[in-house]
């Protein structure tokens, strides 16, 4: 037989091959039944939520043959595509030959039954996407990866890349992880005793990124418009829904935006994103709503439908003192708002994404630019239904002297980022900027509950086995 090429299965059903041709697929057997006859093999290779029939004539391949073909095995097969006389499916494959690349044993594979908890699987995460849910979920990501770097191209923004090692802490919350080459068992140390970084590889202190801010706001400062796309870390001991040690952010930055069209930006590209998703991504959310969230379909589209709510913190804060709601945390004027308040305020109050502006600065980062009642930020939080904050971001603080001014009422030390004081000195300009948590988006595309279940290999404390 002449040698034909493997087609995914996504495009089969796509109608790419008539019926009636020989195609070849490969995949992972997802279930396999079937009498003395026939037997009917369900093959997922990845590319769509969907599974292809296998028809197996039992007489011609002998029935000893299928003992190794169950759920979890690889196969490579190679047969007519038919229409499907069955229900559940349109097209088949009547098997002419079956290659087995790799068996599952069925006594030891983990996913050899079905139904199994999201808790189970996040510790078996080497081996998870091979299920709907998770196969759905990462084709999902993929797709709002493409989509944001569309957005931004089709806008005028640049790719700009930040470093992922850097000497700076861009939003003051202390909570990095060190990069380092010095031997803890032997450092080196100064007459002082203090560790002596000069010893270290870069010859200073070193931390992963907990954001690309300040080395976007330089891109911001010269090519216009820029976005940042890539991982940052952040060594909070907050083991929540909502919260990675490694989750990937994307930083758009402008110069000449003010904070109103800032809050523009993030509306607009949210409402894009969510659009595409239920454009690109329909047969995969059809299938989480079914399974976990049946309103999901119904909550992305209102999203895309309303005008987000825009107040202030004062006025946010007025709202939630008077609604006579039990919270575990206080709230009062000066608070850092938690999760729980910001979700009665978008979920219960408005009953729509809220965005909140002009936050007291002892609670925002010290590049925000200052207001002139000098209690408050020109910070924005977006807040969305069952996420909370789902963006966070700023006009920032473009005059150098009220800049230093903060960073000394905070008794900051500037050394690390003296780079970034300097461009308040040339050429300054009014700039905004935001930063969206890529986990969050995922979450609230999918409905998924947990932080863990939308990224591949989450990192948390105490857990970066695989
Ligand atoms: O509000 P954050 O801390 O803002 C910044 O980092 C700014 N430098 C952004 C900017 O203005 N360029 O983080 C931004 C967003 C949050 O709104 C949240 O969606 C997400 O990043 N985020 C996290 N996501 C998962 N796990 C964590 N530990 C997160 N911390 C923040
Ligand atoms: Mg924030």
């Amino acid at each position: 037989m002449e040698s034909i090429r493997r087609t995914k299965i996504v495009d089969l059903l796509r109608k790419k091959k008539e019926f009636g041709a020989t195609v070849d697929v490969k995949g992972w057997v997802r279930t396999i039944r079937g009498n003395k006859y026939v037997s009917f093999i369900h093959l997922n290779d990845g590319s769509t939520i969907h599974n292809l029939q296998i028809v197996a004539d039992v007489e011609k391949f002998g029935e000893a043959f299928f003992k190794p073909v169950t759920t979890g095995a690889c196969i490579h097969v190679v047969g007519t595509l038919v229409e499907s006389q069955g229900k559940g499916q349109t097209m088949e494959i009547q098997a002419d030959t079956i290659e087995i690349y790799g068996t599952a044993d069925p006594e030891t594979y983990p996913l050899q039954k079905k139904g199994h908890s999201l808790e189970f699987l996040r510790e078996i995460a080497y081996l998870r996407p091979r299920t709907n849910t998770f196969g759905a979920i990462f084709r999902i990501r993929h797709h709002m990866s493409y989509a944001i770097h569309k957005y931004f191209n089709d806008n005028g923004f640049f790719y700009f890349h930040t470093p992922i090692v850097t000497a700076s802490d861009a939003e003051g919350a202390g909570s990095m992880f060190q990069v380092t080459t010095l031997d803890f068992n032997n450092t080196p140390r100064n007459d002082k005793g203090q560790v002596d970084y000069s010893e270290d590889f870069f010859g200073r202190q070193t931390n992963l990124t907990v954001s690309g801010q300040l080395e976007g706001e330089l891109g911001a400062m010269s090519l216009g418009a820029i976005y940042t796309f890539g991982p940052t870390f952040r060594a909070e001991n907050s083991n929540t829904p909502r919260h990675l040690a490694e989750f990937w952010m994307i930083e758009p930055e402008v110069a000449f935006y003010d904070i109103n069209d800032n809050m523009d930006l993030a509306e607009d590209f949210l409402k894009y994103l969510i659009k595409y998703a239920l454009e690109h991504c329909k047969d995969d959310i059809d299938f989480l709503s079914e399974h976990f969230d049946k309103e999901l379909v119904e909550r992305l589209n209102f999203v895309i439908a309303n005008d987000f709510v825009r107040l202030t913190y004062t006025e946010g804060v007025e709202i939630l003192e008077k609604s006579g709601q039990k919270f575990e945390f206080p709230v009062y004027w000066g608070a850092d708002l938690q999760s729980e308040h910001e979700r009665y305020l978008v979920e219960k109050h408005f009953k729509r994404p809220v965005i909140l502006t002009d936050y007291p600065k002892e609670i925002k980062s010290f590049y925000m630019k200052q207001n002139e009642d000098g209690k408050t930020v020109r910070g924005m939080d977006v807040l969305f239904p069952k996420i909370g904050e789902i963006i966070g971001g700023s006009e920032r603080e473009a005059d150098y002297d009220k800049l230093v001014n903060r960073t000394k009422e905070l008794g900051m030390n500037t050394d690390p980022i003296w780079w970034y004081m300097e461009t308040r000195k040339f050429g300054t300009a009014p700039h905004a900027g935001f930063g969206l948590g890529f986990e969050r988006l995922i979450l609230f595309i999918t409905g998924m509950a947990n932080i863990r279940d939308v990224i591949p290999f989450p990192r948390t404390p105490n857990n970066a086995e695989f």
